[in-house]
């Protein structure tokens, strides 16, 4: 259950629907401003998803739901909220100046936290007055099931703002990870992107179609991923020797052209329709909503396993269990 009372969220996409999706579910109120006229509608479609899955995924007694109120301006939706998240498109200007509409209105000791994939906090907060009190807090989607968030602090974030947004995070149920150093994209994204332009590759040479990427990652190392990560998982398969051994094994084909990683392809049309119509012939037959439901009900039933096993993101599921039960309890 949440350590915050009310919070603002600016910007109600994707991202920013999943952020009061999971404050509400831990008691938050939430104003809301976005200025798209569907805005209400698209909030509420991601409600749904997150409603249903909190009652799958909890199974212990749930805090009593947060409000929502939509403002309509970012000046009627910040006084008085103690966390603002900043969820609107990927562009520093559009970011900046709603930085600046906020630290009109805001709460002196506010923290503003930005949901960006990428762009360095320190750029973020060039020009703020009060620069801080911001810093990244970059979530996954879907935000209300996914417990990983980055945090991470530009020149002027201050530590107390880091620690105290740890502190948040955590009480929402999330696992909150300080990156050490700020860089872009951060960790997560990082890594995706390796992931992403390797799959590009593989698809314009004619090697694998979208179909047989995505199964090459389902059937084998993804399930690795999901509950050891990259250096857990090659430390087990370097065996007794272990990971000294493993690198010595494996290290010098890091060398060999096994990898296009350091090419961009050229996004030509001819390469986006091969890309699209691929995955049309995949998965054209079902609606987004539908593979937002099943990808839903496959993440609860992995978070459901791992933690029966005490382990990663089943482990930070378990304790955020046992804290609602003591919260509970205390009433
Ligand atoms: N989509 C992802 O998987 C993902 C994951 C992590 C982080 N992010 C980051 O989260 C942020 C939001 O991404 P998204 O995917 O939700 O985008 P989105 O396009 O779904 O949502 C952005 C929303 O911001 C609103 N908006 C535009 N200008 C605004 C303004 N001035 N004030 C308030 N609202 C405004 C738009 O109407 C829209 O509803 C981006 O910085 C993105 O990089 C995205």
């Amino acid at each position: 259950m949440s350590i915050i009372k009310y919070a603002a969220v600016i910007g109600g996409g994707v991202i920013g629907a999943g952020w009061v999706s999971r404050l509400i579910e831990n008691g938050v109120d939430v104003a809301i401003y976005d200025p798209a006229e569907d805005a209400m509608e698209k909030v509420e479609a991601v409600l749904k998803n997150s409603r249903y899955a909190y009652g799958k995924l909890i199974s212990a007694p749930r805090a009593k739901e947060g409000s929502i109120s939509f403002k309509d301006s970012i000046a009627a939706a910040v006084p008085g909220a103690e966390l603002i998240i900043e969820s609107v498109p990927e562009r520093l200007d559009i970011k900046q100046s709603v930085y600046a509409e906020i630290e009109q209105s805001a709460d002196t000791d506010a923290i503003i936290a930005s949901s960006t994939s990428g762009i360095m906090p320190s750029d973020l907060q060039a020009k703020m007055s009060n620069p801080e009190r911001l810093l990244v807090a970059h979530p996954f989607n879907p935000v209300y099931l996914l417990p990983l968030v980055e945090l991470v602090g530009g020149k002027s974030t201050s530590m107390d703002t880091i620690n105290r947004a740890r502190e948040i995070y955590t009480s929402v149920g999330m696992h909150p990870l300080h990156v050490k150093k700020e860089i872009e994209a951060f960790i997560a994204d990082r890594l995706l992107e390796a992931i992403w332009r390797e799959s590009l590759w593989l698809v314009k040479d004619g090697i694998a179609t979208t179909q047989d990427v995505d199964d090459a990652v389902r059937f084998g190392f993804g399930l690795r991923y999901a509950q050891m990560g990259v250096f857990d998982t090659y430390r087990v398969a370097g065996g007794e020797a272990g990971m000294r051994h493993f690198m010595a094994q494996f290290g010098p084909c890091l060398k060999w052209p096994w990898t296009r990683l350091m090419d961009v392809p050229e996004f030509t049309d001819e390469l986006v329709d091969l890309i699209a119509g691929q995955s049309d012939e995949q998965s054209g037959h079902m609606t987004i909503r539908e593979m937002e439901r099943i990808r839903d009900d496959n993440l609860i039933a992995i978070l459901h396993g791992l933690k029966g096993n005490d382990w990663g993101a089943g482990q930070a599921l378990g304790k955020y269990e046992s804290h609602l039960l003591e919260a509970a309890n205390d009433d």
